[in-house]
């Protein structure tokens, strides 16, 4: 294969992508080249990833367990800390149990083909992740997609598939568009039909439900029938994936999930600052109910702080860019996305915040098929920095 070809012809689509290495910690400020950007281009919601909690707990365990893992899971890989992790988990996602996997992508691509075979369907949303993609190339099940949240195109699907083993398979908090799938009613159908529904909460761990995810926000209890799915990566600030289920799906996954049995465990550092995470969400999330959309000026005392500053932030960062005409979504999720109709505007768009000190990079295809601006908020953006992206944006599209 001509590879270099290859390359020009990317270039000449706008589609050559660049890897922009930062000489910093992830956070509100990056430094990029040199340049001191504000980022707006990050999944650690919650702004834990350089929390002293996180490093304290990760510095801890590295001086006790060492670095590297040296084995796999399976072997002499794992440590008391990583079991540690499965068992917080698995009462935070209030499920009998859980596994650890190296990443959000690791356990998709190793539970999927594990949890179906040749006598499975698979019922896929249409912007469903990559890392959910590649799972489902990679079983052995009769796969269908169905319409973008279309619970009655979903109905349609099962009603007429001959397979007795069902998946349905969504994101809770959609990477891209930020939108959330209605969980309750995918419950109810797939009790309906009999069929497993696997929720992938990477993008609603830590945000949604009081940082429980999608369950605890729809109010739906878990069941043998729900798969929870997730990962340390973005609100919680660490690294590694994982699944939340019962029993016999995490025994029967510890015994064929190949993600998990053929490669190396994570260190027991990252392990340790993944629990030191989830302490830190479940210690601020015995609250009576749902954050209500609007937020009161005032907050209860015992809301969490970083979720609570993250949704006052969201909320802004929202009704701000409405303000300004822009097309901005009711949902109250920290992934905005503002949608042109060239990767060449995008770029454009992209690189002209980038000149008014504003990280936010253009998302073009073959991740989405529509390019967009993918606006990031974190817990850690102050009402000036929202501001400053907000006026930024205008002035960019202008
Ligand atoms: C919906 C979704 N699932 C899974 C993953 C993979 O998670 P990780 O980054 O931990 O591999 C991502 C990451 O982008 C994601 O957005």
């Amino acid at each position: 294969m001509d590879y270099k070809y290859k390359i020009e012809q990317l270039r000449r689509q706008d589609l050559l992508r660049t890897v922009r290495d930062r000489g910093c910690p992830a956070g509100r400020v990056i430094n990029i080249d040199g340049r001191d950007l504000l980022n707006f281009s990050s999944n650690d919601y919650l702004g834990l990833a350089s929390s002293p909690a996180l490093i304290g707990a990760a510095k801890q365990a590295l001086m006790d367990y060492g670095h590297g893992a040296g084995a796999s899971r399976l072997l002499s890989g794992g440590t008391t800390v990583h079991a540690l992790l499965e068992e917080k988990t698995a009462a935070f996602k209030g499920a009998e149990k859980a596994i650890m996997f190296n990443s959000g992508y690791a356990a998709n691509t190793g539970a999927i083909p594990a949890l179906t075979d040749d006598n499975s369907a698979i019922f896929s949303d249409a912007l469903n992740h990559a890392s959910i993609v590649d799972g489902c190339r990679l079983s052995a099940a009769k796969r269908y997609i169905y319409r973008h949240n279309d619970l009655d195109h979903l109905e349609s699907l099962m009603k007429n598939s001959p397979c007795a083993h069902k998946l349905v398979i969504t994101e809770s908090v959609f990477s891209m568009d930020g939108d959330v799938a209605d969980i309750y009613n995918l419950n109810l159908l797939c009790n309906k039909y009999n069929a497993a529904l696997y929720i992938d909460d990477a993008h609603a761990t830590g945000v949604i439900g009081q940082g429980r995810g999608a369950l605890a926000h729809f109010n739906v209890t878990p069941n043998d029938n729900i798969i929870q799915m997730g990962t340390y990566s973005k609100a919680l600030g660490s690294i590694g994936g994982f699944v939340a289920g019962s029993e016999a799906v995490i025994d029967y996954l510890f015994n064929t999930a190949r993600s998990l049995i053929y490669s190396t465990a994570l260190p027991a550092a990252a392990a340790a600052a993944s629990l030191a995470a989830i302490e830190y969400v479940e210690a601020h999330s015995e609250l009576p109910a749902e954050l209500p959309a609007e937020l009161p000026a005032e907050l209860p005392a015992e809301l969490p702080d970083l979720i609570v500053k993250l949704h006052k932030t969201i909320d802004n960062c929202r009704r701000m860019l409405r303000s300004k005409g822009f097309t901005v979504t009711l949902d109250n999720t920290p992934i905005i996305p503002i949608v042109f109709d060239s990767t060449a505007e995008t770029l454009h768009i992209s690189g002209r915040l980038l000149e008014m000190g504003v990280y936010a990079p253009a998302i073009r295809p073959p991740t989405v098929k529509q390019p967009r601006i993918r606006i990031s908020i974190s817990a850690f953006h102050e009402d000036e920095d929202i501001e400053h992206l907000v006026n930024a944006l205008s002035e960019a599209i202008r």
